[in-house]
Parts: structure tokens; C-alpha cells; sequence
């Protein structure tokens, strides 16, 4: 590694990997392997970015809504909450979370295509603040439950712009053909929009698009904001209708390697601010109270997996294969996107210049189940070496499964110098604890 790809990185004069100053090693000892790692002073340092940089660039009225779905335990919601962040969460397992640590869920944005009549009743009991409407079977759907409930439902719809993001197409969401939202190109938007409206036990209160993710300039954002502000002013035009709120979603991207570029939000949103309140100038109309709903680049690089090498296979002509004791089970982007992520020997960073090509495997019972190929390490690796593979703070721990019954990896916080656990390591008897 020429230079560490983020800056709670260093390495101790044991030629020990650190992360936030702690050494890595010492935690894989203490915790055992595999083992998520967070870096506390990070992720607060993210939050508070988003929240200084919103505020000052469009006002005291907005607010930077955390991505759950990017890594979800009762933790992060007590931390984001002391940072003063609202939420965006996707189901009623998330909201359980949120609401178990007692985040206030007036400041919660309920999500998803196709929320169930299930979370729509359980979302409304716990008072959550709003529903991000996909469709209309949906927001009927909601009308119904509210009604039931005597409560007047605040929502905002989801709607797509129309804009390919240049990113992964697992990821991209902001397109016209997407599963997700309401397009505006087709009419569908403003047809929903008015239907809303006229919606006794709804109270709409704006708009939302998400473009995409992992993306690393604001071209996305200052595109998708232009349609999305169009739209408010048609709304204004067309039927009088006065847009509260708009929130233009996630995506901003994260180094996972050294080639990734680094990217300044607190600038980036600046950007964004200028550009919208120009427009809505442009186009006569007042700036909605604005949203954005980071995710990855709030708790990516705050995190790393740490895994202990075992078996080092050499077919000579062919490929050399690290197996570690984790895999797709908690950590499944390789197999599903290609993934690209820095690894290195934890236990010898200042092992003399790497050599040895080869593919890190995890330990499932499938070929695809790799963590990263093309990966260069010391050729002396052996068995009982410490791996860690870095910025896996995002889409790990959350998107981690119990495949080939895996116990799911504990997640251990670093916060001052210390370590504490913040998820506990699954046993053998949680691998059963629902079987009959
Ligand atoms: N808001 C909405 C509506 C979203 O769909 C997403 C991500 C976000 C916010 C947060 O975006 P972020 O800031 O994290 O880029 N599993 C994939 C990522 C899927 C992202 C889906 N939506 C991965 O591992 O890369």
C-alpha cells in the first residue's frame, strides 16, 4: 500500500495494522476472527460533516437522514441520534432497531417498494414521522391504515428523474425503468401527486429521488435536483400545491482503494445547495427544507473485517488461493458486484515489498465465494497470518448472512483508544435458536 486509503489507518511499531491508533492484531487476539471492526471517532466524524454542512449550505431546516440499510444495530442509531441525524429506514426490522434505543421516530423516513400492511400498521403505532411512498397501491394502502388509526399520515413520494448515475447497475435506481418510485418523464408522478393530495388521511408533505450510489462527484445531484425542483414548481403551477420537503437521497461514494478519488462533501454539498437555490430563484418557487440520506459514505471507512489466513493453495500455472475463515456470509460484494477492496497482511505490514499474487477465498462452500482477486501480499503468508480487509464498515455486517451456518462476526467498536462490543459474535446455539 503506497498510502493509506483513509486516515484512521497507521501501522505500530510491531508493523502492526491500526485502526483509529488500536492495534488490529491485539483485537483479532482478544475478539477471535472473523471480526468487524468500527472506528466510533469516525463515524461521528461523518455524521457531523452532513449535519454542519446541511445546515450551513441550505439552513437550519435541513436534515441529513441516515441510510440504515448501510449497517443497521441498535449502536449505530444511538450514535446517529447523538449526532443529531434523522433516519431512512427500510422495513420494520430496522425500525424495531431504531425505536428499541428510543430514536425519535418523528424524525424516521420509511422506505422500500413494497412496504407490507404489516410494517404500514406497526410503522404508525410507533409514530413514525413519514412514509416515502413508491406506488400507488401503496399509498392507497396507507390512506386505509391511517384512517383506521385516525391519524393523518405524512408522507413524501418517491419519484425518479430519469438519470443513469454511471454506477453499478445493482445500485442504480434513479432510472425511468426502475422498480422503484413513480417516473416523471411518463406522467406518473403527477398523477400520483394529485391523487395524494386528495387523500383524506394523507398529508403530503414532498418529494424524493435517490440516484444511485457510490458515486464520486455531484453532476448526479445537481441533474437529478433540477427535475425533481421542475416538478415542485409544476406542482405549484398546475394545482397550487406547496412542497415542503426534498429530499434528494444518498450516494455519495467511498475509497476503497488507492485509485478511488477522495471526495469532499462538506464541499460537494455546497455545490448542490448553490446550484438549487439558483434554480428555484430561476424558476420562482420557494427551496423545499431539504433531505439527503447518506449511508455508505457515513460508516464505510470506518470499518474493516479482520479474518485469520488458513489454508495457502499454490496451483502452480495457474492461481494461488488465501483461504480465510469468513466469506460471502459476512461479507457478500465480491461475490455479488465485483467488488473492489484494499487488502492487507495485518500482522506484517512491514513485510518487504508484496510478491504474491493471489485470490482471497472464503470459506463457503461454493467458488464464487471470494472476497477479492488479484490481491498482493508477502509470499512468506502462512497460516495463523492476521488479513484485513478495509472499508468494509458499509453493506457488510448488514447485508451478512448465516450461509453453510456461519455464525454471523461480532462488531467491536474503537472509540479513545478502547475497544468495546457493540454486536456480540453469534454462538452455535443462535445458529438453532429458531429451529423446532
Ligand atoms: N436512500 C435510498 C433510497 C437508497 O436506496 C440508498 C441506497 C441510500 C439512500 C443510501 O445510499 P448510499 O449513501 O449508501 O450510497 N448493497 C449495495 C448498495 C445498495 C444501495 C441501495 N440504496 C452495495 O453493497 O454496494
Amino acid at each position: 500500500m503506497k498510502e493509506f486509503i483513509c486516515d484512521n489507518l497507521s501501522v505500530n511499531e510491531q508493523g502492526h495494522l491500526c485502526l483509529a491508533g488500536v492495534d488490529t492484531v491485539a483485537l483479532a487476539e482478544k475478539h477471535g476472527t472473523p471480526l468487524y471492526l468500527m472506528d466510533e471517532g469516525k463515524i461521528r466524524e461523518k455524521c457531523r460533516t452532513y449535519v454542519n454542512a446541511m445546515r450551513e449550505a441550505f439552513g437550519v431546516n435541513a436534515l441529513p437522514l441516515y441510510a440504515g440499510k448501510a449497517a443497521s444495530f441498535k449502536q449505530i442509531y444511538r450514535i446517529i441520534n447523538e449526532e443529531g441525524m434523522g433516519t431512512d429506514l427500510v422495513s420494520s426490522g430496522e425500525l424495531f432497531t431504531a425505536a428499541s434505543v428510543g430514536f425519535p421516530l418523528s424524525k424516521a423516513y420509511f422506505h422500500s417498494n413494497n412496504k407490507t400492511d404489516f410494517d404500514i400498521a406497526y410503522a404508525i403505532d410507533e409514530g413514525v414521522g413519514y412514509f416515502v411512498v413508491d406506488n400507488v397501491e401503496e399509498l392507497d394502502a396507507i390512506d386505509r391504515i391511517a384512517g383506521e388509526k385516525t391519524v393523518k399520515q405524512k408522507i413524501l413520494l418517491r419519484l425518479t428523474p430519469g438519470i443513469d448515475p454511471h454506477t453499478y447497475e445493482a445500485v442504480a435506481t434513479g432510472k425511468v425503468d426502475s422498480k422503484f418510485g413513480s417516473a416523471i418523464e411518463t406522467g406518473q408522478a403527477e398523477q400520483i401527486a394529485k391523487y395524494a393530495t386528495e387523500l383524506e388521511n394523507i398529508e403530503l408533505y414532498g418529494f424524493h429521488c435517490h440516484v444511485g450510489s457510490q458515486v464520486f462527484d455531484s453532476d448526479v445531484f445537481l441533474s437529478a435536483s433540477e427535475i425533481m425542483l421542475d416538478f415542485v414548481a409544476l406542482m405549484k403551477k398546475k394545482y397550487g400545491f406547496v412542497t415542503r420537503e426534498l429530499d434528494i437521497g444518498g450516494g455519495y461514494g467511498v475509497r476503497y482503494r488507492d485509485t478511488d478519488p477522495t471526495i469532499n462533501i462538506a464541499a460537494n454539498i455546497k455545490l448542490v445547495a448553490a446550484h438549487m437555490q439558483a434554480y428555484s430563484a430561476k424558476l420562482g418557487i420557494d427551496m423545499p427544507a431539504v433531505r439527503m440520506e447518506p449511508g455508505r459514505s457515513i460508516v464505510a471507512d470506518s470499518g474493516m473485517t479482520l479474518y485469520t489466513a488458513g489454508t495457502v493453495k499454490r496451483i502452480p500455472g495457474y492461481k494461488n488461493y488465501v483461504s480465510v475463515d469468513g466469506g460471502m456470509a459476512d461479507n457478500p460484494r465480491y461475490a455479488l458486484y465485483k467488488s473492489p477492496y484494499t487488502v492487507c497482511l495485518a500482522s506484517r505490514m512491514n513485510s518487504p515489498a508484496p510478491t504474491f499474487n493471489c485470490t482471497i477465498a472464503g470459506r463457503c462452500c461454493e467458488s464464487g465465494d471470494l472476497i477479492q482477486e488479484n490481491v498482493t501480499l508477502p509470499a512468506d503468508i502462512v497460516r495463523g497470518d492476521i488479513i484485513a480487509v478495509l472499508t468494509t464498515g458499509a453493506y457488510n455486517y448488514s447485508m451478512s448472512s448465516n450461509y453453510n451456518r456461519l455464525t454471523k462476526p461480532p462488531v467491536v467498536m474503537i472509540k479513545d483508544g478502547a475497544d468495546y462490543v457493540a454486536v456480540k459474535r453469534e454462538t452455535l446455539e443462535d445458529i438453532c435458536k429458531n429451529d423446532i
